[in-house]
């Protein structure tokens, strides 16, 4: 008995052990994308020993290894893989495995052709390349489920395992039958009678009137605007679909210690699918960053190298997602192979462009890739070593990165950025108003960025939200395009307003419901009745107009709505969504002359409403302007954010924990610059106290101060 007792104690022991081994993720996690499938593995540890020595702490695996992984059907193979994560732990690497379900294998696609993708012009694609496989597949995701049940019953356990990374990249949908078969359920499910998807889309417009589900089109082009938007809403809930099948394995099989997440692709603003609702399903959400913006307009993308409010403004984005820190599981390790120049960052600027990423609440960063494969599609991309396994030129930089994020990890540990501002970057508006942008002037993002480049300059820390999130937290909300505006969420900004947020609308709100159909009430359909006045009219520009009130003036730019307020009789016909009085709207700006449908009329005006306020900017406007309405609204809502004044084109980032403050300085001027602290702090990465800093081109510094001494 008594040796059994021994025993089972032993037992005990060895078990507390194997858990106290199994590995957390590192609170600033650094690695690179590693395929061991390709390389002879006795050169893996030559491998391993130069991602440690650069401060490498994880390796990310597996995501393109399924022929590697089950070689024909049925036939796993995954031991090599269980020595690949060994080799790593012994390297100090902790392992995030990627599901392989980007490129299925092929004698897959051989014996299933059924589940490969066809593209809009109704081609099937064949085998070769990556992304060759429909989302909408049954055969598909059970496929799917299989090598994942796989995967997570072999590593679900496996200490050294942090992390799951579904697929890769989500991209394209599919216009194979089965896909179409799901979309027309989808719209029965959602639309429940034809009557009412003829009624909401209102298809007796070009005699569109559909008698049965089966002769609705599946298209992108110039269809219904109401088709279009729930086209959309219909290939999101897809690769929700998609994804819930692998989650679901996953969860049944993981430790709830090994996290999951999936990295969304390079341009983080990319509205394929509502990546919002994509990143809701996961423990964190992670994103590839790849310079470019991802505009309408792919010729306005961006120079290959890094611009901190373009860059910086998708890291908020994809925070915005979780509202909460993110990783980034790719970044070039100088040039990519894709661009039409894929011209290389310059020295210093991968450095700079880490940290930049973590002064945006990242707290992963990691290289794709460590080594190019010998042969395959992308054999020019920017790696760490060669295909010798020897460092290149930008080794050296990503590896003193390394050092510092080693020695700043315990102060960044735990802190995350806090913001009292609010961005609203919708996915139905978007994709309403591109659409139909009226004027290719209307660049979302653009506009979106002019209001981010002025809030942010002046508070140094906005989130990027959709109207989904919780938007209690912030004083000060601005949404520049919200095109789609259900009475839903007319009421929950109305009632955030009531209780003293103070609410910003841009042009173009509200013209749309949640069918993209017109709303009847004009702009901004149901917050009318709110804001106690409307568009009268909206006009897009080709030559700029003055605007001017009391406290600012400037040049619409682009695109000139003009205001009314409603007088009482009116707005008592209207359903409101208020609960409180509200007083009249005051004009805040006017249209000078030079167009004479606007000279004169109302541009912006503001309503006090309950313990807040609802103001419309209903013209675009130049961005000295923008500075002074966007000091104005952080004036109004009372925000103070702690800032270190800086030149454009060095940013700072604020991340925050209980009992202290960081902040990260990168310098993305042409120069040196000398930045004085408002009061001093620790310098991390340098030891000891400091007043100001020199910041070379590309300079980083890292500071931090207790949070009492504010
Ligand atoms: C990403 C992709 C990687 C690699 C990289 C090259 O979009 O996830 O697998 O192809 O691009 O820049």
């Amino acid at each position: 008995m008594k040796s059994l007792h021994l025993l089972s104690s032993v037992f005990c022991l060895a078990a507390l052990a194997l858990v106290a081994r199994a590995a957390n993720v590192p609170p600033l996690m650094y690695g690179a994308a590693w395929y061991p499938e390709q390389w002879p593995e006795a050169q893996w540890d030559a491998d391993l020993s130069r991602m440690q020595a650069a401060g490498l702490n994880m390796v990310r695996i597996g995501e393109f290894a399924w022929s590697s992984l089950e070689p024909s059907e049925g036939n796993y193979q995954l031991d090599w893989m269980e020595r690949a994560v060994a080799a790593a732990a012994r390297h100090g690497l902790v392992t995030i495995v990627g599901t392989p379900t980007d490129t299925p294998p092929a004698w897959l696609t051989t014996k299933y052709p059924e589940v490969l993708r066809v593209s809009e012009d109704g081609k099937q694609l064949q085998h070769g390349s990556r992304r060759h496989f429909s989302t909408a597949s049954a055969k598909y995701r059970e496929l799917c489920a299989k090598i994942v049940t796989q995967l997570a019953q072999h590593f679900g356990k496996n200490p050294n395992v942090v992390a799951w990374q579904i697929g890769n990249e989500f991209t394209e949908d599919s216009f194979d039958d089965e896909a179409r078969r799901g979309w027309h359920l989808w719209l029965e499910k959602r639309y429940g009678s034809l009557d009412q998807l003829n009624k909401h889309w209102m298809t007796a417009y070009w005699s569109q009137t559909y008698s049965e589900w089966s002769q609705i089109p599946m298209t992108t082009g110039r269809a219904n605007p109401g088709l279009l938007l729930d086209y959309k809403r219909y290939v999101t809930d897809t690769w929700l679909a998609f994804q819930r099948n692998q989650i679901a394995v996953l969860r049944a099989h993981v430790e709830p210690r090994q996290l999951i997440t999936t990295n969304l692709g390079g341009v983080g603003w990319a509205n394929r699918f509502n990546r919002q609702l994509i990143a809701a399903d996961y423990d964190v959400i992670s994103w590839d960053e790849y310079l470019g913006a991802g505009y309408a307009d792919s010729s306005r993308n961006g120079t290959g190298h890094l611009d901190p409010d373009r860059s910086g403004s998708t890291h908020d984005l994809v925070r915005g997602w979780k509202q909460k820190n993110f990783w980034v599981l790719e970044m070039p390790p100088g040039f990519v192979d894709w661009s039409s120049v894929s011209n290389s960052l310059d020295r210093g600027e991968t450095r700079a462009m880490a940290w930049h990423a973590v002064a945006h609440g990242a707290d992963c960063v990691a290289y794709w890739q460590w080594r190019s494969a010998l042969n395959g599609q992308e054999q020019y991309h920017g790696s760490l070593v060669g295909p010798d396994g020897e460092p290149v030129p930008v080794y050296a930089e990503a590896a003193q990165a390394g050092r510092e994020f080693a020695k700043a990890a315990p102060v960044i540990a735990g802190t995350s950025p806090v913001a009292e501002v609010a961005l609203i970057h919708d996915y139905d508006s978007r994709w309403a108003i591109d659409f139909n942008r009226f004027s290719n002037r209307y660049e979302q993002l653009e506009v979106l960025h002019s209001y981010y480049k002025a809030l942010r300059q002046q508070t140094q820390s906005v989130d990027i939200v959709t109207p989904a999130m919780d938007l209690g937290r912030y004083k000060l909300i601005v949404a520049p395009s919200l095109n789609v505006v259900s009475a839903e969420l007319a009421a929950k900004l109305s009632a955030w307003v009531e209780q003293g947020g103070h609410l910003v609308l841009g042009p173009r709100t509200g013209m749309k419901n949640e069918f993209n159909a017109l709303n009847t009430q004009r702009q901004p359909g149901p917050l009318v009745a709110t804001l106690g006045a409307r568009v009268e009219q909206f006009y897009a520009l080709l030559e700029d107009v003055p605007v001017a009130g009391e406290r600012g003036s400037g040049k619409a730019t682009v695109w000139a709505e003009t205001l009314a307020p409603l007088s009482a009789d009116r707005l008592s016909t209207l359903s409101s969504q208020l609960s409180t009085a509200a007083g009249a709207p005051e004009v805040l700006l006017r249209y000078g002359t030079g167009n004479d449908w606007l000279t004169g009329q109302p541009a912006a005006l503001r309503r006090r409403v309950g313990q807040g306020t609802i103001t419309y900017l209903g013209a675009v406007v130049d961005q000295p302007l923008m500075q002074t309405l966007a000091k104005q609204w952080i004036a109004l809502a009372k925000i103070d954010s702690p800032i270190i004044a800086v030149p454009d084109r060095v940013s700072v980032g604020r991340r925050v924990a209980a009992n202290r403050e960081v902040f990260i300085l990168t310098n993305f001027a042409a120069g040196p610059q000398e930045i004085a602290l408002p009061a001093p702090m620790t310098d991390v990465l340098n030891g000891g106290e400091v007043t100001n800093v020199s910041l070379p081109r590309y300079g980083v510094a890292v500071l931090q101060r207790p949070l009492t001494t504010r």
